[in-house]
């Protein structure tokens, strides 16, 4: 595993040792994080790696059946890091390769709606030519962004704010649930080239109503305007605080609304029944935790 001491790739480790299966972190030389100590407490092999170097990387991969990624990063990380993880992978034999996509569905997106989109189609298109079999969980987004950084579910307002069509359905899963059926994918010799997952389909009603029911507070609607004025936005977004260096700019996230609201990435069916002992936890519950 590579980003096994990240937010999603810790929980993706140890869904991992949870179902049994032997974990290899490749983790960068000097890395102190708590997370690092946990993993090999709990059973796994954390191993330092220079991630700069094939041959490195290979070595740490040899053996294993599943090489997954959870790396998060601009170019240099999604297109050249994976780059190099994938050469590796295929020059140690790995018989699969889980990206870290965990995503909308890019591949129904036009190139350059979502820079950190379009990174992944290019990395999945090199891994599409590598010897070696290839499986992306697409998740839509996390729910938990709905407590945090997404400015959706306005808690001090009382107010769910969309742009667009208040109907159209948005997928979300938690952070959780998409390291808990990454680990089952990862485990599974049988996957498709794409998963898609949600832990629910919401619309802004549907997540005007979860707050509602969460709260117990009632929650309005607030239509902030068309698409085209989210596109607006973005764009004055991305010419006052470009912060080309960083992973998730503001412009970014509203990108990946767009692109949401737009109701072109949404997900035509779910796999999330492929590994029936996962529960699935709604919009409302995530909600509720916070309000508790
Ligand atoms: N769908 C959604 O709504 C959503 C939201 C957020 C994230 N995601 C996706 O989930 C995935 C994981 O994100 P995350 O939030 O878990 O990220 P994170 O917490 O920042 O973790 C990223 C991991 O990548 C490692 N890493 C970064 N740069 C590296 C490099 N140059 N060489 C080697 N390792 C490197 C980090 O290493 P260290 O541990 O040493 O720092 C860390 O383990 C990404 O694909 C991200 O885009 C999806």
């Amino acid at each position: 595993m590579a980003g096994a001491t990240g937010d999603l790739g810790f929980r993706i480790a140890q869904a991992l040792l949870r179902r049994g299966a032997a974990v290899r972190a490749l983790v960068r030389p000097g890395n102190l994080k708590p997370e690092a100590t946990v993993l090999r407490d709990l059973g796994a092999e954390v191993l330092e790696v220079d991630f700069g170097s094939v041959t490195a990387l290979t070595t740490a991969c040899a053996g294993a059946a599943c090489v997954v990624s959870a790396l998060s990063g601009l170019r240099e990380v999604i297109v050249d890091g994976q780059k190099r993880l994938l050469d590796a992978a295929v020059a140690a034999g790995v018989p699969r390769f889980i990206p870290s996509d965990f995503c909308i569905d890019y591949t129904k997106l036009p190139e350059g709606s979502n820079r950190n989109l379009d990174l992944r189609r290019e990395f999945n298109q090199r891994l599409d030519q590598a010897p070696i079999q290839a499986t992306s969980v697409l998740n839509g987004m996390f729910t938990d962004l709905l407590t945090g950084q997404a400015p959706v579910v306005l808690f001090g307002l009382g107010r769910v704010l969309y742009y667009g069509d208040a109907d159209q359905p948005l997928d979300f899963t938690t952070i959780d649930n998409t390291a808990e059926y990454t680990a089952a994918a990862a485990l599974d010799p049988s996957t498709p080239r794409y998963l898609r997952v949600a832990g629910e389909v919401a619309s802004a009603r549907g997540l005007q109503r979860a707050a509602t029911e969460a709260t117990g507070r009632p929650y309005k609607l607030l239509r902030a305007g068309g698409l085209w004025v989210l596109g607006a936005l973005i764009r004055v977004a991305r010419t006052l605080a470009p912060a080309p260096e960083e992973v998730f700019p503001a412009w970014q996230g509203m990108q990946y609304m767009h692109n949401m609201f737009s109701g072109r990435p949404t997900f035509a069916h779910l796999d999330n029944a492929r590994y029936p002992d996962i529960h699935w936890t709604s919009v409302r519950e995530v909600l509720a935790a916070r309000h508790a």
